[in-house]
């Protein structure tokens, strides 16, 4: 198989603060230095990306006049005019400056949380401008690090206020904009409140307008958490709920790796381009990941760039996967196409079910599910052999 090269009908995109990433870390100070928004535009569009996502303040720096602010948006449009790169998505930082060090949507404080919803609202304007139509809302610094400082049941309480309250600044202002809530079990924060796809989830149900929040999961965030990122795409999807996604790479449970998607766990990686394929997933093909502060520039862009090929290798190999005969024959030999078929047929209630006699059980505790011979051709496949 040759190395596939990315297209902007691919739809990649990057968050600006990916490429961007100087390479702090809570031990050490930056590696490389701060990168110009518009060079990351003009890189990108050259590597094939199709669009980026932005933090208010990566593009704008906190603290900037008003004057300072409106000649930043004015360059900003003209690199992306001349990249021809779309703003797919646009988020809020509400983790760096210090007044969010308890959260924003959430803090204790009252003052801050104002704040908070007032600095989206002032970004959502920005990002309606520039024709994004996905909110991406990670919640930083919404947790704790102890107890009884943080009543959750109260801070739910204001972190769907906050939701209630842009949803409606959206809808009055007419903007076709929807959020996306990114979970994250931890860090910075020792505990983040929403921490998982089925957290985020069940949260939005709780929303006034749930229609117009789905979630934005990171394949690190739920690896982080040890449970099955593919299966929470799954899921998303069939709650109508996968606005956006976050790819990115991630060994198992530790700190938040960011990897290049592709690295890490390369199996799980493989089954979430696979449930995205199967699933009709058609949103941007988004990336959030940092350079090790190992790399110069130059190693940035061989990141940026490898994101996007594996995910083209990956799209192939799955492709392949559901292509090949022997596949489809171990798909009907472990009974896929039968777990498509309603429990129930046509008609039944649960007084049929009830009345019908039982089963052989003994037979079929003995029936083999024939899943091991799958799985190993799915993964002959992603080992190149196939
Ligand atoms: C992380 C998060 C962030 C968010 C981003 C958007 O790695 O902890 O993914 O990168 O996605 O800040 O708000
Ligand atoms: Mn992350
Ligand atoms: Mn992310």
């Amino acid at each position: 198989m040759a190395i596939p090269t990315p297209v902007p009908d691919d739809k990649f995109s990057f968050g600006l603060w990916t490429v961007a990433y100087p390479g702090r870390d809570p031990f050490g100070e930056p590696t490389r230095g701060t990168m110009d928004p518009v060079h990351a535009l003009e890189k990108l569009a050259e590597l094939g990306a199709y669009g980026v996502n932005f933090h208010d303040d990566d593009l704008i720096p906190f603290g900037s006049s008003d004057s300072e602010r409106t000649a930043i948006i004015e360059r900003w449009k003209k690199g992306l005019a001349s990249t021809g790169l779309a703003v797919t998505t646009a988020t809020t930082n509400l983790f760096s400056h210090p007044v969010f060090k308890d959260g924003g949507f959430t803090s204790n404080d009252r003052d801050v949380r104002r704040f908070a919803i007032t600095k989206v609202m002032r970004n959502l304007d920005l990002a309606a401008e520039l024709g994004a139509t996905t909110y991406v809302c990670w919640g930083g610094r919404e947790g704790a690090e102890s107890g009884a400082a943080k009543d959750v049941q109260a801070a739910l309480q204001r972190y769907k206020e906050a939701f209630d309250v842009l949803g409606e600044y959206v809808v009055d202002q007419g903007y076709d904009i929807r959020f996306a809530i990114e979970p994250k079990p931890n860090e910075p924060r020792g505990d983040i409140l929403l921490p998982t796809i089925g957290h985020a989830l069940a949260f939005i149900e709780m929303l006034e307008r749930p229609e117009s929040v789905g979630v934005n999961p990171e394949i690190g965030h739920e690896e982080m958490a040890g449970v099955n990122a593919a299966h929470g795409y799954a899921q998303a999807m069939w709650q109508g709920k996968l606005f956006h996604i976050d790819l990115n790479g991630q060994t198992g449970p530790r700190y938040d790796q960011d990897f290049r998607f592709g690295a890490g766990n390369a199996r799980g990686a493989f089954w979430v381009v696979d449930t995205l394929l199967q699933g009709g997933y058609d949103g941007p093909i988004h990336f959030d990941f940092k350079t090790p502060r190992t790399e110069d520039e130059d190693g940035v862009w061989v990141a940026a760039a490898a994101c996007m090929t594996n995910y083209l290798i990956l799209r192939e190999k799955s492709r392949a996967f559901r292509a090949d005969p022997e596949v489809q024959e171990a798909l009907e030999a472990a009974r896929l196409p039968e777990l498509a078929v309603p429990t129930l047929a046509d008609g039944e209630g649960w007084r049929e079910l009830r009345a019908e006699a039982d089963p052989d059980v003994e037979a079929l505790g003995a029936r083999g599910a024939a899943f091991e011979q799958l799985d190993q051709l799915a993964l002959e496949h992603l080992y190149g052999v196939r």
